[in-house]
């Protein structure tokens, strides 16, 4: 067991480093074929590598494995690092749905997945910075976004 396991068994009950870059892989895989969150994927460069580095290095820390993403203990500064995105809850819930998906397609045991979920609706609820559910407008004139297609 790992000296990671021991801190906080969540890595560890993922599959440890496999398990989170498969978590990525699969979170992305959804982010980039669902139509239903076209939006954040407007957000995001054409080339996802960057990004699953990014999350990767993220979720290694944030599950207890090693802190691969602020590996001197830094704060790791996410809202800063969204306020260029609109983020409402359309985003947020685009986002959530993405991480859901690959929990269960992971088969991760299912008291684990409601753990987490409940953990990342927490975070991506924090990084909200916006209170529009649709593209419509928006803070940053760099993002480039298509329309919305599913207002509620
Ligand atoms: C709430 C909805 C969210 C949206 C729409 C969103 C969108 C984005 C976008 C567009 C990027 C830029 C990707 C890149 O640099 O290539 C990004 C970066 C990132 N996101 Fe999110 N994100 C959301 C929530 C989250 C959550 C909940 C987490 C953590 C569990 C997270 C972790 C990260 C990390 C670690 C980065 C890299 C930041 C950097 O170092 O530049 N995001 N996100």
């Amino acid at each position: 067991m790992t000296q990671a396991a021991i801190k906080n068994p969540h890595y560890e009950k993922i599959g440890g480093e496999e398990g989170v870059r498969q978590l990525v892989e699969l979170f992305y895989e959804k982010m980039d074929t669902l139509p239903e969150v076209r939006t954040i994927r407007n957000m995001h460069a054409q080339d996802l590598t960057g990004a699953k580095r990014k999350l990767f290095r993220f979720l290694s820390g944030w599950l207890g494995g090693p802190a691969l993403y602020t590996p001197h203990g830094q704060p790791p500064r996410l809202g800063q690092k969204h306020a260029p995105f609109p983020i409402g809850h359309a985003e947020r819930d685009q986002w959530l749905l993405c991480m859901q998906l690959a929990m269960a397609e992971l088969q991760l045991e299912p008291s684990l997945q409601q753990e987490l979920m409940a953990s990342f609706t927490r975070l991506a609820t924090s990084l909200m910075n916006h209170q529009h559910t649709h593209a419509g407008k928006r803070l940053n004139e760099q993002v480039v976004l298509l329309e919305y297609p599913f207002k509620s």
